[in-house]
């Protein structure tokens, strides 16, 4: 599994990495169609990589579950009666069975469907009908509780890994995955609200991930969003005002970013008048963030006000409101989780409020992902096809053109016009890990984030 030791099935390192060429932005198509990079995404990617799971909120009381995924794995994220978060996977060591079959809840235990195998909720086998007398007292329970898996959690936000070798998830998600994840409490705690929206969208899920860097479509693929008057396109996009920061490991977040001349003066108010600022704005634009803001995010990350990606595939929206997961399916579909975030305490009103909003924009029944899903479902169509699949997917933009920028917090970030370098930089890293065997290799041979021209 995460250690890479299942046979790449055809694909050797060579022939992963020439897959994407970042010095040229031409991209093969059949990434997104071909069953055995899939299945080595699973066991290179999503085994060993961080997966976003949930958030404390989403946790509160001793029993509280939720089921997630790793790749194809199912995930049990719970609080046991201790207050400890645990993770296991949800297969009954019996015969293998779902163990969990609903998706979010409240157990004493859980009590496998096919022969009653029960398991406490830290994974210990605590009871097995039979024991005694068709076991003949011969069963070790000690050895057969739940798989445990790694968890770790930053902010309240908790990831899970296969790897056993992985690093910590601070030091996976660096300085670009932790201002990422910051984006979310910059304006103070927050929690999820209940119930996470579900949709299937028939596309390879890196062509979603791909997009959310992507502010070249907004004005063409949601111009009727725009000309409906849901949105301001102009108030959002900021062409000419984008930020790109690049993180180690595949992180990065992309979008418009606040002028640093601009930000200046932002740093000489208060946060009240932060707050009014944001009143007498457009209601679309992101919100000023408030002074403390700066010590999760660094002082760049700040100033950004684009989507951040924890690779390899957890979305946070601009400002930091809403996170969508894209859940592979096979190299043809994606499923979409959208977890809504509200502060912390709101009251009922508020979330309401909040969540009738946020519904519009993203999520299955959001304007802007509909336009979205019918790009991303024919383009994974389109790259299947026999002739098809031997053209490449380009991702030139900006090549050449602009410059990393280092700050004395150490912070990298681009600032320019609209282009493709979180794209590029996502499918760089993504034949870094595609080409690691392991964890050793990664950390051996991925590129740390560029400094100069680029
Ligand atoms: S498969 Fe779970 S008890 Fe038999
Ligand atoms: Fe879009």
């Amino acid at each position: 599994m995460a250690d890479g030791t299942h046979v790449a099935q055809g694909w050797d390192s060579a022939s992963l990495k020439a897959l994407f060429n970042p010095d040229t932005g031409w991209l093969d198509r059949r990434v997104l169609s071909d069953q055995g990079i899939y299945q080595l995404e699973l066991e290179r990617i999503f085994a060993r990589g961080w997966n976003f799971m949930c958030h404390e909120s989403q946790l509160k009381e001793p029993g509280e579950y939720l089921v997630s995924y790793i790749g194809e794995d199912q995930i049990i994220v719970v609080r046991d009666e201790d207050g400890q978060v645990n993770a296991m996977l949800n297969t009954c060591r019996h015969r293998g069975n779902a163990l969990c079959r609903a998706e979010q809840g409240r157990a004493k235990s859980f009590v496998c469907s096919y022969h009653g195998w029960n398991y406490a909720l830290d994974g210990r086998l605590i009871g097995v009908p039979g024991q005694s007398t068709f076991y003949h007292g011969d069963l070790d329970r000690s050895g057969l509780g739940l798989r445990r898996v790694r968890l770790e959690s930053y902010l309240g936000f908790y990831f899970a890994t296969l790897a056993e070798d992985a690093p910590s998830l601070h030091d996976y998600l660096g300085e670009t995955g932790r201002a990422g994840v910051g984006m979310m409490c910059a304006h103070g705690e927050v929690e999820v609200v209940e119930g996470v929206q579900k949709n299937v969208i028939d596309c390879n899920w890196k062509i979603a991930v791909d997009n959310l860097f992507d502010w070249y479509h907004v004005p063409y693929s949601h111009a009727s969003a725009n000309s409906a008057g849901f949105f301001e396109i102009a108030k959002i996009q900021f062409p000419k005002n984008q930020m790109v920061m690049l993180g180690e490991y595949g992180h990065a977040i992309g979008g418009p970013g606040i002028p640093k001349e601009t930000q200046d003066r932002i740093d000489l108010l208060s946060d009240e008048e932060r707050e009014a600022m944001t009143r007498a704005g457009s209601p679309e634009a992101p919100r000023i963030r408030p002074r403390k803001a700066t010590e999760l995010m660094g002082e760049a990350g700040v100033r950004s006000q684009g989507h951040p990606n924890i690779f390899p595939n957890l979305w946070v929206t601009i400002s930091g409101t809403q996170m969508c997961l894209r859940l592979p399916r096979g190299p043809s579909q994606t499923e979409l989780w959208w977890f809504t975030l509200v502060p912390k305490g709101a009251q009922p009103e508020a979330k309401r409020q909040i969540v009738r909003r946020l519904n519009h924009v993203f999520g299955p029944a959001g304007l802007l992902e509909q336009d979205d899903g019918e790009n991303w479902s024919q383009s994974t169509r389109a790259a299947r096809g026999v002739a098809s699949r031997q053209l490449g997917l380009n991702m030139q933009m900006g090549i050449g053109h602009d410059e990393v920028l280092t700050n004395d917090g150490g912070e990298h970030y681009i600032e320019g016009l609209i282009g493709e370098h979180g794209q590029r930089w996502l499918y760089r890293a993504w034949t870094e890990w595609m080409a690691a065997r392991d964890w050793a290799e990664l950390k051996a041979n991925h590129s740390l984030p560029p400094t100069g021209a680029i």
